[in-house]
């Protein structure tokens, strides 16, 4: 018996417990400490997970799940495919239908074994390149220990190349239909649907995919139901995602990502170290650029061990993770993020040929959830000056499960906010809109919408919004400093704060009291040379869907009925003007 296994006798949160599947809710949090698992690790305390089984163990049911498509180097003609299987995979491998005729793709393997409760997952993945711009193909994806009847088919429309219109839609917190899993809701399988409905060219999925590291013991079974879920719509279109901070999953890699760059092959960064963190990609005359807000955001949201007991892995080895453990990362990457970002924005901004930047992100800089996170002024001090100085059109978040649209911005109301506590003057550098008038239509040129599309398909709803009852205005909680883990109210047990600072929200332009749960379907117009190029946004929500209705009480259920909440363009000169020009970059730093 190992010291560890031993160890465990004496916990509420047995090695046996853990092992043996789903928690409830209810014994999760008895087990783990009442505020739950949400946040970040003391370096030093953990060590780095088990490594990958050596020799390499005997093939098991290589039979495909879980299948998804992602981008490859230049959507116009490179697709990732990507899978998983119960067990290793025998000579696993794409079938790739189109103009050309069929060929066969072999994929590469990649497999983790998860720190905490020690099981190892097994994932593939093949680049198919070589492929002609928008332009439809069939995929089929098996192995030799295939035990399914038929190969899992897919099927990917490349993006098309040069100016053109074309279709994405957007949310995160999806979670997933099993609700044995903590914060999983029957929503996020209707959430997958919709998005299927609109047949966009891809979907962005803003972070916070399962939830995984709220359910500790069995991480990757959530995993699992979360990519045999959104499989039924990421099959046939590519879903990039972005990391959140239930990402981030204790014992599984130097910032507890492993699990989620194992399973997803994306875009190359360049940057040694952190491939699949962060990543541009273009499509016609927009660049997308994701990127990982843990790294900036002050928050601490991670993994976290609440106590009383210790978080006792199973059958790994790891120690137990003490209570008041958080796995905080802010700051991982040194900074190489924001220099990346810096460099990305200014190519796209510098090229002639581009109209659009869009970023998508989990945490927020603009949110005015009462109930949810807030905004982060991590994100406003790093970040939003770039976004300023390049001209980024729309910024796509979530973290908070619900709807809310900020007028454009640019730069900052200096010392605007206010200590949560105390009432004292805090720097919030509150993002100051270039406009407060109620329109259907706004120049992106002149500042940054922000949406928070956080209604994926979580059990918690956020569209409960803050106001100062002072002024009846808007009110917005921003974190402006870390919340650490401090003593809770119950013996041995430990809690995070909230935001620590508050301000009124002039920024908040749109807000969805009905509903957390939503969609936004994004359609590009490239427009004419000399003239405007538009994006005309819809945000479809899921009326009836909350649980209960935090504005109103009702009780409701999931739904698969998505109906328009609002419309509205947004719009910029076409870049290259009449001269072939670009724009150029437009520094501003108010207040
Ligand atoms: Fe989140």
């Amino acid at each position: 018996m190992t010291d560890t296994a031993d160890r465990t006798n004496h916990l509420p949160l047995s090695r046996r417990q853990l092992l043996a599947g789903p928690l409830s809710r209810r014994q999760l949090l008895a087990g783990a400490g009442g505020a739950g698992l949400l946040a970040a690790v003391a370096p030093g305390v953990l060590r780095p997970p088990a490594a990958s089984a050596a020799p390499a163990p005997a093939p098991g049911d290589g039979t495909p799940e879980q299948l998804h498509l992602t981008w490859g180097s230049d959507p116009a003609t490179s697709v990732v495919v990507s899978w998983a299987s119960p067990g290793r995979a025998l000579a696993p491998r794409v079938l790739l239908d189109g103009p050309g005729g069929r060929r066969s793709v072999p994929a590469r393997e990649r497999s983790y074994t998860d720190g905490l409760n020690g099981e190892t997952a097994w994932t593939y993945h093949a680049v198919l390149d070589g492929l002609s711009p928008d332009t439809s193909y069939r995929i089929a994806v098996t192995a030799g220990n295939d035990a399914a009847a038929a190969p899992l088919p897919g099927a990917v429309r490349t993006a098309p190349a040069g100016r053109a219109p074309f279709r994405f839609t957007s949310f995160g917190d999806l979670a997933t239909p099993n609700t044995a899993w903590v914060l999983s809701y029957g929503q996020s399988r209707y959430a997958v649907a919709a998005v299927e409905s609109f047949q966009p060219l891809f979907h962005l999925l803003n972070g916070d995919l399962c939830y995984a590291n709220l359910n500790p013991a069995a991480q990757p079974a959530v995993w699992r139901d979360f990519g045999n879920n959104n499989q039924a719509s990421a099959a046939f279109r590519p879903w990039m995602p972005c990391p959140g901070n239930h990402e981030i999953e204790f014992y599984n890699g130097p910032q507890g990502l492993t699990s989620y760059l194992t399973r997803y092959q994306l875009p190359d960064n360049g940057v040694p170290g952190f491939r699949g963190h962060w990543y541009s990609f273009r499509i016609g005359s927009a660049v997308f650029i994701s990127l990982d807000a843990d790294d900036v955001v002050y928050q601490d949201a991670a993994a976290f061990a609440g106590g009383p007991a210790p978080l006792v892995p199973g059958a790994t080895g790891s120690p137990p993770v003490a209570p008041g453990t958080s796995f905080y990362v802010r700051g991982y990457s040194g900074g190489a993020q924001t220099r990346w970002l810096r460099r990305t924005l200014a190519q796209a901004r510098a090229d002639g040929s581009v109209d659009w930047i869009v970023v998508q992100m989990h945490q927020d800089a603009a949110s005015s959830s009462a109930t949810g996170n807030g905004s982060d002024l991590g994100i406003r001090e790093e970040w939003l000056p770039l976004f300023d100085a390049y001209q980024v059109d729309l910024v796509l978040c979530g973290h908070d499960h619900d709807y809310e649209r900020s007028f454009p911005v640019r730069g900052y109301d200096s010392m605007a906010g206010r200590d949560a506590v105390t009432g004292a003057p805090v720097q919030t550098r509150r993002p100051h809109p270039v406009t407060t008038t109620p329109a259907g239509r706004f120049d992106t040129s002149a500042g940054t919408v922000h949406l928070i599309l956080g209604g994926g398909g979580t059990s918690a709803p956020l569209d409960e919004y803050g106001e100062d009852t002072a002024d009846g205005l808007r009110q917005a909680k921003v974190f402006t400093k870390p919340n650490r883990p401090v003593p809770g109210a119950a013996p041995g047990t430990f809690t995070r704060a909230g935001a620590d600072a508050v301000e009124d929200a002039t920024w908040s332009a749109m807000r969805d009291p009905a509903t957390g749960y939503g969609v936004a379907v994004f359609d590009l117009d490239p427009g004419e040379p000399g003239g405007e190029t538009t994006i005309t946004v819809r945000y479809f929500h899921a009326a009836g869907a909350d649980p209960k209705n935090p504005n109103t009480g009702v009780a409701g259920a999931p739904t698969p009925d998505y109906t328009e909440f609002e419309t509205f363009i947004l719009s910029r000169p076409r870049a290259g003007g009449r001269h072939g020009r670009p724009h150029r970059a437009a520094v501003q730093t108010a207040g």
